[in-house]
């Protein structure tokens, strides 16, 4: 039997490089972010546990480019992770870094959505991850508006999940607390953070039930005292 294609957006580093690495062993990849040098180690070390990996450069907040660069792709597993977040009160906050934040959290959602979902509707089976955030559930201060747009996923992806569930394509939207990655800036306490690969893993559980389960909501967070492996 042939193996699952899973496309990771996000792919270059942090919770969408682990995703990817964790799916390897299972699942050919296709792997989506900007930075192609990146892209390209994430490739070697998926190939390196087996799978076969194609990297696609792309900024996913482009509509029009992430149309002709995705649709038509066969996918099995999508698991939309690209994000970014500017964590800083609201009148603090640049008009850049509001419309950063809405096209890649959000926007993108639909760019990469509505190219690979067809396909998977046709098949009648399929599984879209989204990689959400306990800032979807939570708010704080400094998330108006990484919280609001993670609040965003999460109607969006119970939306979505209610829409296609009969047509044999699942939606699960993974809520991580913080994790050490590039997501905080230099100088942030990390060592009671989620490693990426705890979220990978949460993930991998997510996208390999059995054909008629949906897990559609899952949360991890850190637990303390973190010890090591
Ligand atoms: N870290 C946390 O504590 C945490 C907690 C909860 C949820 N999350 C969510 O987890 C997801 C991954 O975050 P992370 O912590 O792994 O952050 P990260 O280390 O900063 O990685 C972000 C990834 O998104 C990609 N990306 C950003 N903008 C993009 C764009 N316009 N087009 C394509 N790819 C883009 C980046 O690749 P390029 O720069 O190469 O494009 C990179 O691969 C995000 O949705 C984030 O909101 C993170």
């Amino acid at each position: 039997m042939s193996r699952p294609t899973a496309l990771v957006t996000g792919a270059s580093r942090g919770i969408g490089r682990a995703i990817a690495e964790r799916l390897a062993p299972t699942h050919d990849l296709v792997l989506v972010a900007r930075d192609v040098g990146h892209l390209h180690q994430v490739a070697d070390a998926c190939q390196a546990r087996g799978a076969a990996a194609h990297v696609i450069a792309l900024d996913v907040a482009d509509g029009p480019a992430t149309d002709a660069a995705l649709t038509g792709l066969h996918v099995d597993v999508l698991v939309n992770n690209a994000g970014v977040a500017a964590i800083k009160p609201f009148l603090e906050t640049t008009a850049e870094e509001w419309h950063r934040q809405v096209d890649v959290n959000v926007n993108a959602l639909y760019h990469v959505v509505r190219a690979v979902l067809p396909g998977m509707l046709a098949r009648q089976r399929g599984h879209v991850c989204i990689i959400g955030s306990i800032a979807g559930r939570n708010t704080f201060v400094g998330g108006a508006c990484y919280a609001g747009t993670k609040h965003f996923v999460m109607g969006f992806a119970e939306s979505l999940m209610l829409e296609v569930r009969d047509a044999g394509v699942g939606v699960s939207v993974v809520m991580p607390g913080s994790v050490d990655t590039d997501l905080f800036p230099p100088g942030t306490k990390r060592d009671w953070m989620l490693e990426p690969r705890d979220v990978a893993e949460t993930v991998a559980f997510a996208v390999t039930q059995p054909p008629h389960v949906l897990t559609h909501r899952l949360e991890v967070r850190p637990l303390s005292p973190k010890r090591p492996r």
